[in-house]
């Protein structure tokens, strides 16, 4: 069987060493799981008084949450948090109260960050928010890619064996939770 994976990067910018990591992984990623970006640029901020007529791209996303067998998310540290755009989309997926799109939806995090204490504040947010939205994510391996800016080659390329080696790891134990958990 196959699943499907929804990648979505907490980076609205076209450079960004998440999009990078997200788009390496991608590339490595097992038979069974088929990846392809949910994107959250453009999506209007969340606000109770537009729950009754909702913008169309709060639809989409959760539309597009709901398609998906499982999650990947990709996440910066802004201030020692997740950046407002992704807390932005887990809201606007949580509602409306009682018919929350990320119900259930196995996923892994993986932070990525230009510094070395690697995304630890981002990464560990989102994975409070996901537990409330009743996300199992994925607890082991964690994903805490540091130092970025040094593993990308001009062309957004890959060039590090170790971390590549890791990626594949990493891989191997989402696909095994995604098996397990997706329905
Ligand atoms: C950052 N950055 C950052 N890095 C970090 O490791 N911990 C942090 O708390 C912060 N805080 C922070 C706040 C704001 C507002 C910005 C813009 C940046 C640096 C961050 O890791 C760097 O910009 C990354 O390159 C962002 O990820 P993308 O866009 O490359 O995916």
């Amino acid at each position: 069987k196959k699943y499907k994976i929804a990648v979505i990067v907490g980076s609205l910018r076209k450079e960004s060493f998440n999009l990078k990591t997200a788009k390496a992984m991608m590339a490595m990623a097992p038979e069974s799981l088929e990846m392809s970006f949910l994107d959250i640029k453009g999506l209007p901020w969340f606000n109770e008084d537009l729950e009754g007529n909702p913008p169309k791209e709060w639809e989409t996303l959760r539309e597009g949450i709901q398609k998906a067998d499982g999650l990947l998310f990709f996440t910066p540290e802004y201030n020692r948090s997740v950046p407002g755009v992704l807390k932005n989309a887990i809201d606007v997926g949580s509602r409306p109260y009682g018919e929350n799109s990320w119900n259930g939806k196995p996923a892994a995090i993986v932070s990525v960050s230009i510094g070395n204490i690697s995304g630890f504040g981002a990464n560990h947010h989102l994975r409070q928010s996901l537990t409330f939205v009743n996300v199992p994510t994925m607890a082991q391996p964690e994903a805490y890619i540091g130092e970025a800016s040094a593993l990308y080659d001009d062309n957004g390329n890959l060039n590090n064996d170790s971390t590549k080696e890791f990626f594949n790891t990493y891989l191997d134990a989402f696909e095994k939770w995604v098996h397990t958990i997706a329905k």
